[in-house]
């Protein structure tokens, strides 16, 4: 098989890639560009309308734009932000907000119901809806909820009550127990139980430009006495609006000359800035590198390094874990940029797919919007996407999108099979020998050892990805290849 596709890929490859390239060889960003995407102002995209009006409406019908929303506490004409079902059936739902965590297992959640009128901001639209209540830090009733499968599901204790004595460091907006869907009567039984507040832990993702260090500044202050409260949110726009892509319009806005003061995604000649502008949060951060309890890349602009904001999801090797497969593959939504970054390890660093952006198949405007051929696609089919490098072999290789077909299913507690994600969503471009989806070998695992670790003592080895070994080489870690470097 992988013969007759290379003959097919030769062309089709090039005439990509020429258009990718803008067949120029000349650096981009400039300089004086990169200094504006880096110290710009954000200017929100009302200010782009009257010039961009296309891209404007196509933006603003996309999905882009519904992902956090007002609720109701901001007017009763934000209710609507609500899935209709879910506002007829408030009333009998376990509507509590969830405080602080006591430890791994047991979450506190207020002994109070709260009343639909209270909700501040929605997130979600499209799957799945999750809600925020401010919560001040102070002293509250409290019930416990516990997790017997490490956070998958969650259940509420109402049998008894305890006394909670606030803790100004959960002070922000607080999630609900509840996670809903669209369908009527359909939820997540699982619930929820993040118990960090949403500035905390996940904002920068589902927002534009978010302020971190007016963040940190402010809670420092909330803490100290020095401010009221932390119901501010510091970003630049609600939705994941243009200046998320095209890093802050001030400039270009402005000045009289439209040349060379924004970004255009598609000519950014450095591959590694060129795909961050989607993977910036199209990704699964473990851990922010500017907070130890955010899981987004708070602060980031066009052109950032990663590294500098974040620590991607861990791998587990010939193991697996609820995010990835034994073998590599992504298991939860946003991951596909990981997905993506194994094809250097499989195919070699010239694989085109590991140097390919989101936006060279998917729609950066109009994405998810009403009347387009495809949901997602520039193309009108997936088979589109694949055809001018994959020709007649696009049937057979759009298999690989689907990452459970012939793997046996995993589960808590069963996660080491290389069962990845259902339906279109695995990108791992790579096909093993029995047609399935399929991520690197064993020969290819890569391990960094701990800090004064044993080299004898498996414990010892943390699993890492493949690009990161250049990250652990210089913080003078020990870094290995293979199957079992503790052997
Ligand atoms: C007053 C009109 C005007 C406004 C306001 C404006 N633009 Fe533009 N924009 C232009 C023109 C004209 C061009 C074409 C410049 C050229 O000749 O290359 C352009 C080009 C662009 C390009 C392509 C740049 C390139 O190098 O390919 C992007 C991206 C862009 N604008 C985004 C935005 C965004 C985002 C906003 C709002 C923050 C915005 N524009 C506001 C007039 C405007
Ligand atoms: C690293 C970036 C990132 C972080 C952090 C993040 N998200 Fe998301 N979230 C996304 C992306 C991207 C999607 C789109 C899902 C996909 O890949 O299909 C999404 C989807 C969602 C959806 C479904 C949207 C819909 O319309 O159905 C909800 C709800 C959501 N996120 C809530 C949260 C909450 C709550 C947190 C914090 C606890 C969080 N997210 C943290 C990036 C992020
Ligand atoms: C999710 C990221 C994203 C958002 C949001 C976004 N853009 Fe873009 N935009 C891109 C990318 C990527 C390209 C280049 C795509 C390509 O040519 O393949 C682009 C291209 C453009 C261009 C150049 C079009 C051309 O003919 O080459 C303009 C102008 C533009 N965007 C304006 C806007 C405006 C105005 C908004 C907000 C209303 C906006 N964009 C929102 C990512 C985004
Ligand atoms: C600032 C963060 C951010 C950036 C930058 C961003 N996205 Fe998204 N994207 C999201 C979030 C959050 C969602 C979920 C929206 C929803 O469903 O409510 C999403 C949804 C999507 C979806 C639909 C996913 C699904 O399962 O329905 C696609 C496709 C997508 N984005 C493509 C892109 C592309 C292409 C780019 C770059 C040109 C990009 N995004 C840049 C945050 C971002
Ligand atoms: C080589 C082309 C290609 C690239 C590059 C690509 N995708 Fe996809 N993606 C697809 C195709 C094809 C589908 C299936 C769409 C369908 O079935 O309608 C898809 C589906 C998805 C879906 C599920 C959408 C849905 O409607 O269920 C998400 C989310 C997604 N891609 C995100 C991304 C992200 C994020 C990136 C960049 C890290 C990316 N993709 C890069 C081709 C691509
Ligand atoms: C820009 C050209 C291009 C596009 C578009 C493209 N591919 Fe590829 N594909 C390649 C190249 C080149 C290779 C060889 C490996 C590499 O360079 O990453 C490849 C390899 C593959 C492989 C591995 C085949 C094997 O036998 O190991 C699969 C599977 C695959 N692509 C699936 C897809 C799918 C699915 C799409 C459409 C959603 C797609 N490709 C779109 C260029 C492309």
């Amino acid at each position: 098989m992988r013969k007759s596709l290379t003959s097919v890929l030769a062309v089709g490859a090039l005439m990509v890639w020429a258009g990718a390239a803008q067949a120029s060889t000349a650096v981009y960003p400039s300089p004086e560009l990169a200094q504006i995407v880096k110290t710009g102002k954000y200017m929100g995209p009302d200010s782009c309308l009257e010039c961009h009006e296309d891209e404007h409406k196509a933006w603003h019908a996309s999905r882009h734009t519904v992902k956090a929303t007002k609720g109701p506490a901001f007017g009763k004409e934000f209710e609507k932000n609500i899935y209709d079902w879910v506002r007829r059936d408030w009333d009998k739902l376990d509507t509590y907000m969830i405080v602080d965590t006591k430890d791994a297992k047991t979450n506190y959640m207020a002994a109070r119901k709260v009343p639909m009128a209270e909700i501040d901001y929605v997130v979600g639209q499209v799957y799945k809806q999750r809600y925020m209540k401010y919560y001040d830090g102070g002293p509250l009733e409290v019930y416990e909820a516990t997790t017997a499968d490490g956070g998958i599901s969650w259940k509420i204790d109402k049998s008894k009550t305890f006394q909670f004595a606030g803790n100004k460091d959960r002070a922000g907006y607080n999630f609900l127990y509840l996670e809903m869907n669209p369908k009527d009567g359909q939820f997540n039984k699982n619930n929820y139980g993040e118990w960090r507040s949403w500035q905390e832990r996940c904002i920068a993702c589902h927002v534009t430009g978010f302020d971190r260090t007016a963040w940190d500044q402010a809670k420092a202050d909330f803490k100290a006495g020095k401010r009221g409260d932390l119901r501010e949110l510091f970003v630049a726009d609600l939705r994941v609006s243009c200046e998320s892509c095209h890093g802050p319009g001030e400039a270009h806005v402005k000045q009289k000359s439209k040349k060379n003061n924004i970004l255009n995604p598609a000519k950014i000649t450095d591959v590694e800035a060129r795909k961050m502008v989607c993977e910036q949060c199209h990704t699964r951060a473990q851990v922010s590198t500017h907070s130890s309890l955010a899981q987004d890349l708070r602060g980031y602009r066009p052109m950032d390094k990663y590294e500098d904001f974040a620590v991607y999801t861990r791998p587990a090797w010939g193991k697996g874990n609820r995010q990835v497969s034994i073998d590599g593959k992504g298991r939860r939504d946003h991951q596909q940029d990981m997905d993506m970054r194994l094809s250097t390890t499989i195919q070699g660093p010239h694989s085109t797919h590991a140097a390919m952006a989101c936006f060279d198949c998917h729609d950066q405007h109009g994405v998810g919007g009403p009347g387009r051929k495809n949901a997602t696609l520039k193309a009108a089919t997936p088979r589109e996407s694949c055809v001018k490098c994959h020709g007649a072999q696009s049937d057979a290789v759009l298999k690989v999108m689907n990452g459970r077909t012939g793997w046996e299913p995993s589960s808590f507690g069963k996660w080491g099979t290389g069962y990845g994600r259902q339906g279109n969503k695995q990108h791992i471009f790579n096909i093993e020998q029995h047609g399935r989806s399929f991520g690197i070998n064993v020969d290819q695992y890569q391990w960094a050892l701990k800090k004064g670790g044993d080299a004898k003592k498996e414990a010892d080895w943390e699993a890492i990805w493949p690009w990161e070994k250049e990250r652990f080489d210089k913080q003078g870690r020990m870094t290995a290849v293979g199957a079992t470097p503790w052997q």
